[in-house]
Formats: structure tokens, C-alpha cells, sequence
């Protein structure tokens, strides 16, 4: 096999390859390049007046990383439009905030043509190329057109909607005949493939076989591949000064108080409003609880530049505000709200000061979260996770407090099990998760995924 070429809309700053900080994703793909003298190429995160389609190359810790700035107007069309405010909602089963804007559509197109016209150059016949994610889906068409044979493979993070979704979009078909010029497409959970097959046997006629699907007269193979994190580096990071420094202020701050959970993007995806609607409901059914527990929210800004985000963060201040309102004492606030993110070895002892977490997306690919809380706990102590049964992660966790993120009450009542449960049980159910957790890292996820590409 020649090098290993990975693209994806955002690259890891070069900066953080290979330090502490940097997240599971960005070490396993780095390991995988190392390994093959590799590449990684995709958007510098810049935008600039004019597309130059000027590479930048850096080198770091023997990986090459390529990146190309993109012009305003592909930023808005293709990254807040057609990538964030189409297809995002959509796969994400959210039609009511989807938009369809034709100019979204040209710009999804022109950006992968824009950038497999960039990385045609510089592909090497034995090279194995392995893209990334939602935004690049028409990626290898464009590449194949420019006469690339080689191995192309494509990994979705997010869900793959029901086709009853996915039909409403205009021009789904051209979407999913993209799919067809992959070698191998992988998924994180049966679900998500089985929706992709079963929009490929009703509405492009296709054919399933044991490990892909034909359709459009062509075939590809396709595969469930369940992402992890680095546990052995985020373990590390959870016993390091920084997470214990953190961890001491977080219990001293605590004054003998229970404390839940919450770490997002802050995206209407992960169901911040209805966990904080299940916790008040919480705080209702248990007064005698009140004043010995509270929620610290973590919601990290993100794609301020479209609008449903900026309508999310205005009704979740809303929402801090009413329930802070309703519940504060002078001496105890019901819910900390915090906007800002945090280093990965801080959120590590975060985590681990944590009685419990609420993980409850309406609908998430995967979500790392889950593995990053359980893989920072005591393990004489450990916290509680309750996740969302529409998280790609509760097809393996299944030792969790598993939820419906849609009702208040079960989110409520699996608080009360979560602060009360007794420590045997606690322990019992984080051993399995924990064992997970270490198998199914991510090391294992890339190594799968470039051996069934390669084979
Ligand atoms: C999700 C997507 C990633 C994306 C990340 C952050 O995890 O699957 O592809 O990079 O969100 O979103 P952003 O728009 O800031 O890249």
C-alpha cells in the first residue's frame, strides 16, 4: 500500500497533532498517516476575498498536512449552507429546520470540485485515499472525473436519515449516486446503514448483497464501523496535574452538593432544551432533592454564522434564566450554564467530579462524550451515565440509564436512579462500559476501516 491521503472539511490545527490536547479523531488519523508517511488535506479554516486554490503544506510529526482557504461565498453556500443548514438538519431528522436554497446546492458542488481539482495533483498512484464526513460526499465523483483510480473510502459521522427524510430533499438522488464512486462507505450503527440500503433497494432500484449495495450501475461496499476515543490517552489525560487541579475547585465548589452533567457543541441536535426541561421536571417531582444537586451545562458555541444556532443559544438562555428564576435560592443555583469549552485534560477532571451525565441527543451519529465520561471516572467511585436511546453510542452502551431524550419524565425519573444508585451497581455497570470503551478505541476504528479499504 502506498500513503494513506485523509481529507476532511476541517483539519486539525497542525499545532495540536500529536499533543495531549488534541481529540481522538485527530491521534488515530495521525497514527494511521504516520504510519504510511501519510497526508491530510482540507479547508485551512480560513476564508479569503477570492478562491486561489493556493496549497498550504506543512510538516508535522511526519505528516503532511495540506490545506486550501476557502472565498466567502463558498463559505456561505457550501459550509453554513448546503453542509450545515441542509444537509446537518436533514440527516439529523430535523426537516423543520432544514433550508433548500439552490445556491447551497452550487456551492456544495463547487467546493468538491474545487477541492479534488486541488488534491488530484497530488495523489500518487498507490495511494489510498480515505474522506471524511457529510460536507464531502460528492468528493469522489469529482475525483474520478479528474481520472483518479485509486482506493477511495468514505466515513459518515452523522446518522444516515430514513429515506423518507432523505426524499425530501431536491436532488437526493444525485446525493446518494455520489455514494456509488466510493469503494467502501462506513457507517457508525446497523441503523444507519440499513436506512442508506433501504433508500437503495425502493428508490434507486438497487440491490443489496452480503457486504454492499449495486445501484446506478455501479457497486460499493459497505460496512459498520462504530467510532471510539483514544481511552488510553484520555485516561491519561483524566489522571493528569491539570484534571486533578480542576477536579479539587470542581469538588470544593460542589460543598457536598450532587452534580449532572452536560458537554455539547451547542447544536440543536443534542437535545440541550429538553434535558433542561427533563431536569426541571426533575427538580419539581424531588423538592426534598432541591438545593442538593445542580446541572453544569457545557455548550460550546458553534456555526454562529447560521441562523437555527443563533435562535437555540437565545432560547436556552431563556430557558437558564426561567429555571434559575423559578428554583434559586441566595445560596444555591439550580443550573450553571457555561458557553465556553474547555482543555481536554480540564474536562477530564470535570468529568470525573461528575455523580452523573446526561448524554441525550435527539440524534447523533455516534457522540463521544459518552466514552470520553466513562474513560475519566474513579473506578472505585465512578459517575453515572444516562444516554439517548438516538445516540449511535447506546447500540454499545448498553450498560447506560438509556433514555428517551423526548420525554421530561424519563429523563427526570433516570436522574433520581442515576443520584441514587447505590455504589455496587454503579461500579457493575462502569466496569462493562469501561471495558467498551478500551476495546472499541479509536485505533481499533481506523485500523478497521483502512484494512477493509485496502483489502
Ligand atoms: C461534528 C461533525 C464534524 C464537525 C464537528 C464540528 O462532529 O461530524 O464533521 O467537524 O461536528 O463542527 P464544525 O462545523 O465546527 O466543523
Amino acid at each position: 500500500m502506498g500513503r494513506l491521503i485523509a481529507v476532511s472539511n476541517r483539519v486539525s490545527p497542525p499545532r495540536e497533532l500529536g499533543e495531549s490536547s488534541a481529540g481522538g479523531l485527530a491521534m488515530a488519523l495521525q497514527a494511521a498517516l504516520k504510519a504510511s508517511d501519510g497526508m491530510w488535506f482540507g479547508w485551512s479554516g480560513a476564508t479569503i476575498p477570492e478562491f486561489t486554490g493556493k496549497l498550504s503544506i506543512e510538516r508535522v510529526h511526519d505528516v503532511t498536512i495540506a490545506t486550501v482557504d476557502l472565498d466567502h461565498q463558498d463559505y456561505e453556500e457550501y459550509y453554513a449552507g448546503y453542509a450545515n443548514a441542509t444537509i446537518w438538519p436533514l440527516f439529523h431528522y430535523r426537516i423543520d429546520l432544514t433550508e433548500y436554497d439552490r445556491s447551497f446546492g452550487e456551492g456544495y458542488d463547487r467546493v468538491n470540485e474545487r477541492f479534488a481539482e486541488t488534491l488530484t495533483h497530488l495523489i500518487a498512484a498507490d495511494d489510498i485515499i480515505w474522506v471524511h464526513d457529510y460536507h464531502l460526499i460528492p468528493l469522489a465523483r469529482e475525483l474520478r472525473r479528474r481520472g483518479v483510480a485509486n482506493r477511495i473510502g468514505f466515513f459518515l459521522h452523522i446518522p444516515w436519515p430514513s429515506r423518507q427524510l432523505l426524499t425530501t430533499l431536491p436532488h437526493h438522488r444525485e446525493l446518494v449516486r455520489a455514494i456509488f464512486d466510493y469503494d467502501l462507505v462506513g457507517f457508525h450503527t446497523e441503523d444507519w446503514l440499513q436506512a442508506f440500503t433501504r433508500y437503495v433497494i425502493s428508490e434507486a432500484d438497487g440491490a443489496v448483497t452480503a457486504d454492499g449495495a449495486s445501484a446506478f450501475g455501479k457497486s460499493v461496499r459497505l460496512g459498520v464501523f462504530p467510532i471510539g476515543i483514544d481511552a488510553r490517552e484520555f485516561g491519561d489525560a483524566a489522571r493528569s496535574d491539570a484534571a486533578r487541579g480542576t477536579f479539587e475547585r470542581m469538588r470544593a465548589s460542589l460543598a457536598g452538593r450532587k452534580m449532572i452533567l452536560g458537554v455539547d457543541r451547542l447544536d440543536y441536535s443534542k437535545g440541550l432544551e429538553e434535558r433542561f426541561n427533563g431536569y426541571e421536571q426533575y427538580l419539581l417531582d424531588n423538592e426534598e432533592h432541591r438545593q442538593k444537586v445542580f446541572l453544569l451545562q457545557i455548550a460550546m458555541l458553534s456555526r454562529e454564522g447560521v441562523d437555527a444556532y443563533r435562535d437555540l443559544r437565545t432560547r436556552l438562555d431563556a430557558a437558564t434564566g426561567r429555571i434559575n428564576g423559578a428554583f434559586s435560592t441566595f445560596d444555591w443555583v439550580p443550573v450553571r450554564y457555561v458557553n465556553t469549552g474547555y482543555r481536554r485534560d480540564e474536562l477530564a477532571g470535570i468529568y470525573r467530579a461528575a455523580n452523573a451525565a446526561l448524554v441525550t441527543p435527539l440524534r447523533d451519529g455516534m457522540n463521544l462524550v459518552a466514552k470520553e465520561f466513562v474513560a475519566a471516572q474513579d473506578p472505585e467511585d465512578p459517575g453515572v451515565l444516562i444516554l439517548s436511546r438516538f445516540a449511535g453510542a447506546a447500540s454499545q452502551m448498553r450498560e447506560a440509564l438509556i433514555v428517551n431524550p423526548f420525554s421530561r419524565e424519563e429523563i427526570a425519573e433516570a436522574i433520581r436512579l442515576a443520584l441514587d444508585m447505590p455504589r455496587p451497581e454503579r461500579i457493575a455497570r462502569w466496569r462493562a462500559l469501561k471495558a467498551g470503551v478500551d476495546k472499541d478505541d479509536v485505533y481499533a476504528w481506523s485500523d478497521s476501516f483502512i484494512a477493509a479499504l485496502s483489502a
